[in-house]
Parts: C-alpha cells; sequence; structure tokens
C-alpha cells in the first residue's frame, strides 16, 4: 500500500497543529504506521531538503525546520501521497483554500505548519530518511472494509 511523509513543522508542533494534522489523516481514513518527534540537526534536513539547494531561500528553510522538534510522521493509504498533499493545501498559504491545513491555519510561506511528500519516488527516499525500517509498523485498521470496496 502508498506510504507518504508527512511532518508537522517546528511552528506547526509551537502553535499545538500536531492533534490537528493527526486527526485530518485518520477522519479521511489513512493509516498511521509511524510516528515520532524528532529535533532534527541541520545536516539531516539539508539532505531531506536537497532539492531546493539553489533556491535563495534554503539556507533559511533548514534554520526553521532546525529551530524547534517537528513530528514526523508516515501516513498509509490508496493514493495517500496526493491526497496528503490536498489536505495539505498548496506551498503558499495564500493559495490555499479554507478546509486545508495551510488555509485554515497560516499565513506566510515561510510558516507554512506541515510537510508533505510530494510523489511517491519522494516518499520512499523521505521515509528511508527520517525512519529506520523497524519503527514502520505493519497493523491491521478495522476500518479497513469500510474503507475500501
Ligand atoms: P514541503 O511540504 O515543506 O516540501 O512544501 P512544498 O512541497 O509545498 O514546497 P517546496 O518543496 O517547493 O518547498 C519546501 C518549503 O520551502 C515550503 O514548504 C516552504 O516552507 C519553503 N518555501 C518554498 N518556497 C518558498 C519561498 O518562496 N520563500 C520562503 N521563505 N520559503 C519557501
Ligand atoms: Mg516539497
Amino acid at each position: 500500500m502508498e506510504q507518504t511523509f508527512i511532518a508537522v513543522k517546528p511552528d506547526g508542533v509551537q502553535r499545538g497543529l500536531v492533534g490537528e494534522t493527526v486527526r485530518r489523516f485518520e477522519q479521511k481514513g489513512f493509516k498511521l504506521v509511524a510516528m515520532k518527534m524528532v529535533q532534527a540537526s541541520s545536516a539531516h534536513l539539508e539532505e531531506h531538503y536537497k532539492d531546493l539547494k539553489e533556491k535563495p531561500f534554503f539556507s533559511g528553510l533548514c534554520t526553521y525546520m532546525a529551530s524547534g522538534p517537528v513530528v514526523a510522521m508516515v501516513w498509509e493509504g490508496s493514493g495517500v501521497v496526493a491526497m496528503g498533499r490536498m489536505l495539505l493545501g498548496e506551498t503558499k498559504p495564500q493559495d490555499s483554500l479554507p478546509g486545508t491545513l495551510r488555509g485554515d491555519f497560516c499565513i506566510n510561506v515561510g510558516r507554512n505548519i506541515v510537510h508533505g511528500s510530494d510523489s511517491v519516488e519522494s516518499a520512499k527516499r523521505e521515509i528511508a530518511l527520517w525512519f529506520k525500517r523497524e519503527e514502520i509498523v505493519t497493523w491491521k485498521s478495522c476500518t479497513h472494509d469500510w474503507l475500501y470496496e
């Protein structure tokens, strides 16, 4: 089954939005298979965001992401990468509709509260970067047969 990497960023943690983020993914029907609080190092974040290395905001982004703990998660479900991005909203909060996490809870692109993998390939890379294999739990949710035909 498809998996995605979702993280509540330091601003989201500080603002008490961990529960809200988890609630939205749970209520959609996705299955939580890993979760931990992490104070990420600059080196780890530079690796995580390596595709953005040339961007002018890269160093500010890594400083922001290292400014406090993040809550890192792996969510599982059919289409979870694309639908997870829909739950988050657009990169820029001003383009994010109400009903999305970024549309409802933030204002500034540099403080946009949550991260989500942008493709199945990125999700695989990010999950392997943030989690050990044994930290990802295989379990059957009792709601499975009510979510999938
Ligand atoms: P992530 O889920 O965090 O990866 O966001 P994204 O996939 O919607 O956007 P992208 O990967 O292009 O950028 C990663 C992060 O860099 C964004 O979530 C923002 O926090 C930050 N970022 C992107 N564009 C800008 C920008 O123009 N200015 C600033 N200050 N930050 C930006
Ligand atoms: Mg991204």
